[in-house]
């Protein structure tokens, strides 16, 4: 396993969505072996594969201390509620901002090995899994207030 690099704001990577996984191989259990240990060293709670670089559909999230959650090319099937908290970003150092997220979701995904499976979550994991799935679609958690735009702008010039 080996820490990776954490793609930044200001990157154009942090803005492309990313693919599909389809091969099931030791490339991507290496891949998210290193997610996992950079997320760990780098004091996260959850990471996106474009965070290190790589377009591909791939979260980890820590969903209790210790305990890891691979997502492997989830799909959001089913969302109830809203609630308005405080977020930050591995790729954002250093900023915090609330944004209004589900507070139920279901999400349908592969493993690492390719088996599909359903999870449910709420409240801040749920947060956790929408902020990621954000990332795999080119979004950043600044996208959604005033507050995170005046932020965005410091680095990036986009069009709204
Ligand atoms: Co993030």
């Amino acid at each position: 396993m080996a820490v990776r690099n954490i793609v930044k704001i200001g990157s154009e990577t942090l803005r492309k969505k990313s693919k599909p996984v389809v091969s099931f191989d030791e490339s991507l259990h290496a891949l998210l072996d290193d997610m996992k240990q950079t997320m760990i060293e780098k004091g996260g709670v959850g990471i996106a594969g474009v965070q290190v670089g790589v377009l591909r559909r791939v979260i980890v999230i820590e969903i209790e201390e210790g305990n890891y959650l691979e997502i492997v090319n989830p799909e959001i099937i089913k969302t109830r509620g809203a609630v308005i908290d405080s977020e930050g970003c591995l790729s954002i150092p250093n900023f915090y901002c609330d944004v209004k997220r589900p507070k139920y979701v279901k999400v349908k995904a592969q493993d690492r090995n390719g088996d599909e499976f359903f999870f449910e979550a709420k409240d801040y994991i749920a947060r956790c899994v929408c902020h990621e799935i954000d990332h795999l679609n080119g979004v950043l958690f600044v996208d959604y207030t005033d507050e995170g735009k005046m932020y965005r702008s410091k680095f990036e010039h986009m069009e709204d």
